[in-house]
């Protein structure tokens, strides 16, 4: 059965739109991990505009189930990392003009940065997840250099706007996660996924956790953190 991870960012994004001190994430957090949730995420962005280090290593203290970071492989990301210790460092690509994170790391490209960053986290103990789009070349360059996951970028699947396009971009992720199995890496799954798109991920089995922030963070406005959690946790149990 698939896990679900998270993510409290949107949550310091309030926060910081008035510059005061709440809603607080880490109380998020603690919220999300009562109503079941099996990890919790947090993206500490060069540009800090919603979680910022002290968040982070908040939550390093507090989080029972499992702190997952997300961050890219800089120097300075690299350090906050092996002082802080969080479970799992998710390795994304960052642009500070994006709105939110708009592709998977290019690992063609950058392979050699991303082979040091990704045996340096593993040398402290830290398991390391590489964020990519469903692209074949893309998994078997991150089963070279030794990543322990992927998570396969579902943005271009959850955003498509026609049945034709939903189901080729289904296709591509059906594919990433059956060839990242047979390399015998753990599989996760995240970005833009809703109440909604999370049904088409039913019978794919080899999606080992979804990573969901925004959809969760909007739902509990209304619904209070417990019920938005719940009512994810309940759609994943039903794939
Ligand atoms: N996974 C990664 C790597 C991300 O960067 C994000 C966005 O921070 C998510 C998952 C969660 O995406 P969403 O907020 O759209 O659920």
């Amino acid at each position: 059965m698939a896990q679900l991870a998270v993510n409290v960012d949107h949550v310091a994004t309030l926060r910081n739109a008035r510059g005061i001190n709440y809603p607080e994430p880490v109380t998020a957090a603690v919220a999300a991990e009562t109503a079941g949730a099996d990890g919790i995420v947090v993206h500490l962005r060069e540009d800090r505009r919603h979680i910022n280090e002290r968040d982070v290593r908040l939550l390093r203290k507090i989080v029972q189930s499992k702190l997952i970071l997300e961050m890219a492989a800089t120097t300075e990301m690299l350090g906050i990392a092996l002082d802080i210790k969080p479970d799992c460092v998710t390795l994304v690509p960052e642009k500070r003009e994006e709105l939110t994170t708009e592709g998977g790391l290019d690992l063609i490209t950058h392979q050699n940065h991303v082979r040091e960053a990704v045996a340096t986290l593993k040398n402290a103990g830290i398991d390391v997840c590489i964020f990519i789009d469903p692209d074949l070349d893309q998994i078997k360059v991150a089963h070279k250099i030794d990543a322990d996951m992927i998570e396969i970028h579902t943005g271009a699947f959850c955003d498509a706007t026609t049945r034709v396009q939903k189901q080729r971009e289904f296709f591509r992720i059906v594919d990433a996660a059956k060839i990242g199995t047979k390399l015998k890496l753990e599989v996760n799954a995240g970005h833009g996924i809703c109440y909604n798109t999370i049904k088409a991920f039913k019978g794919l089995s080899e999606i080992s956790e979804f990573s969901i922030g925004h959809s969760i963070i909007a739902r509990a406005i209304l619904t209070g953190m417990d019920q938005a959690v719940r009512d994810m946790k309940q759609l994943i149990l039903a794939l």
